[in-house]
């Protein structure tokens, strides 16, 4: 009789791009603390991009720190390419809304700083693909305080794509920057996600941000977090910002969460 077959964990398989994200039951109480998240389930599909909107303070950064592995404590289960999320990895790429660049590094140390060790000779030109995937040709020798705010998020997320993860967390990446720049990334992020078909999960309070680029929006409900709702936008890519379809769901996804919010049953601060 053969031996029954047991798996190492070197045999197990690396993740591939675009993995599963899968949440069952997720909680989280920081200690003292009220509840932040409360019975999150969501399965997010290889190469999907999910937008997560919700009232300011709900717990959408707490549950991306959960899904990167930069906080460990919680109930329920968080599966990444169907293996439990135990620590940081690089098969999980994060982009904060500050691009978090190494000051005395340059454009191309920074992104050479994501590769993972066993790429490393190979640097030269992962960095010089990067460079040009990212549209930042020409800066690879500047230094974080010569760029523009657009620039460093380019350069951070060349670093994040640098690990070659199979999937990217993005909280509010976009919300420091203007709006010129902003949508010029919105459409960048698009362009590097049609090449790569990463699943990616973006935490944003710009609502037609979420609605451009995703393929569902999840609503949160005040803290604790749970789903109060989930927006499929089941239009085409390339999209089109001014497209009527778009701007209806906008209103709808504004009214979601407004209701979500329970802003308007709250009671008011003061009475006449
Ligand atoms: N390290 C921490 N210790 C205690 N409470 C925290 C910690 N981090 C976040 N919180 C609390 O958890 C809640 C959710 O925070 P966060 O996930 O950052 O919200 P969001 O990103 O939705 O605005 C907030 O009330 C915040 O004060
Ligand atoms: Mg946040």
């Amino acid at each position: 009789m053969a031996a029954p077959l047991t798996l190492s964990p070197a045999a197990a398989p690396a993740l591939t791009r675009g993995s599963t994200i899968e949440l069952q039951a997720v909680g989280k109480h920081f200690p003292g603390g009220a509840p932040v998240l409360a019975d999150v389930d969501l399965r997010v599909r290889p190469g999907e991009i999910v937008g997560l909107v919700g009232p300011s303070g709900c717990g959408k950064s707490t549950l991306l720190r959960l899904l990167a592995g930069l906080d460990r404590e919680h109930t329920g289960t968080l599966l990444v390419g169907g293996r439990p999320v135990t620590g940081p990895d690089r098969a999980v790429g994060f982009m904060f809304q500050e691009p978090r660049l190494l000051p005395w590094l340059t454009v191309a140390e920074n992104i050479a700083f994501g590769i993972a060790p066993g790429r490393r000779s190979e640097s030269a030109a992962i960095v010089g693909r990067l460079i040009e995937q990212v549209h930042l040709d020409g800066s690879a020798k500047l230094y974080p305080r010569q760029l523009s705010g657009g620039m460093q998020q380019r350069t951070a997320l060349a670093r994040a794509l640098a690990a070659e993860p199979a999937v990217l967390l993005l909280d509010e990446p976009f919300s420091a920057l203007d709006a010129f720049t902003r949508i010029h990334l919105q459409d960048l992020v698009l362009e590097l996600w049609q090449r790569t078909q990463l699943t990616m999960v973006l935490v944003t309070h710009e609502v037609d941000e979420a609605l451009y680029l995703s393929d569902r929006v999840v609503v949160f409900s005040e803290r604790p977090a749970r789903i109060s709702e989930i927006v499929e936008v089941k239009l085409d890519r390339p999209r089109h910002r001014r497209d009527p379809a778009l701007l209806e769901l906008c209103g709808d996804l504004l009214e979601k969460l407004r209701l979500a919010g329970r802003w308007d049953r709250k009671k008011p601060e003061y009475e006449i």
